[in-house]
């Protein structure tokens, strides 16, 4: 596994390398990430795993300075499952004195994380679109688990021609349902098991969708009223939209439903989502 820190050096091993996939990732790796790294795996003859703590994509209330990292152990485990290449960049190599462009996709940014989070999807299209063109992959991979930033991904690569194809692989989750996600290590052992509210709210809206309620407002009613019962959980946000569009749903129709939520547990911000068919 080579593990390289500047754009030039990888433009040089990358060369060697025939058809790539691409696992972009925050580091901290853990069971979710590493799906997607087996999947790249199985469909690409080589696979490169970025590992970059992308400040533009964090608003100035967010969590940037304490983002989880550690790069040894990120090493350890990708080196154990097989990873090709590995590309470190600082944020002096992404973003280099004087940097001033960016990728804006529109339409599909605005809502859900895009409210308490209005300039996110900038940054995460932005460095998303620069590791395309360093990295050159032939497949790159994303997680259901960020619904929206798959949907706004896929339209980057739409509107502006990426000669990419993205596939969104499913979200990974603790045996309790809670999805896996490097910020669930902020979470007292309390907050852990209250965390568990947001699957059970999923959930309970889908199999009231089994059961053939097509209403939005019905189906966001029922993930509220589970998220209130908990008196840990801080509500943000609850959706049941149209998966493409990502506009609030009246009815469910014949191309299903995005039911997504953004929870607060004490300090915690949370983000989970089902897909209806
Ligand atoms: P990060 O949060 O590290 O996630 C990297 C990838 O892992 C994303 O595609 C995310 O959707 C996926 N992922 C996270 N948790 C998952 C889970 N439980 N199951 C399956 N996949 C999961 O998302 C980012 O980084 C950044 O925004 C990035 C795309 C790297 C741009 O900076």
């Amino acid at each position: 596994m080579e593990v390289i820190h500047t754009i030039s050096a990888f433009r040089q091993a990358r060369a060697q390398q025939g058809q790539l996939g691409l696992v972009p990732t925050m580091g901290y790796l853990h069971a979710g990430h590493l799906s997607l790294v087996e999947c790249a795996g199985s469909e690409c003859t080589a696979v490169a795993v970025s590992i970059f703590v992308n400040p533009t994509q964090f608003g100035p209330n967010e969590d940037f300075a304490d983002y989880p990292r550690d790069l040894e152990r990120d090493l350890n485990l990708l080196r154990t499952a097989g990873v090709d290449l590995v590309f470190v960049p600082d944020v002096a190599e992404i973003y280099p004195e004087g940097f001033s462009s960016a990728i804006e996709v529109t339409g599909v940014t605005e809502m859900l994380e895009g409210v308490a989070r209005p300039s996110h999807f900038r940054g995460v299209a932005t460095v998303v679109g620069k590791l395309f063109n360093i990295i050159q992959p032939t497949c790159a991979y994303f997680g259901q688990k960020d619904a929206q930033q798959a949907v706004v991904i896929r339209k980057m690569v739409r509107d502006l021609n990426m000669p990419v194809e993205v596939i969104v692989a499913p979200t990974v989750r603790e045996p309790d349902g809670l999805a896996l996600s490097s910020r669930n290590w902020y979470l007292t052992p309390t907050e852990r098991e209250a965390a568990t509210v947001l699957h059970r709210a999923l959930t309970h809206a889908q199999q009231q969708y089994t059961a053939g309620v097509r209403d939005g407002a019905a189906l966001r009613a029922t993930m509220r009223a589970i998220l209130d019962a908990e008196p840990l959980a801080r509500t943000e946000y609850v959706s049941a939209a149209d998966p493409l569009t990502l506009r609030e749903l009246d009815q469910v129709g014949e191309r299903g439903a995005l039911l997504s939520m953004a929870v607060r547990i004490g300090k915690t911000r949370l983000i989970d989502n089902v897909i209806l068919k």
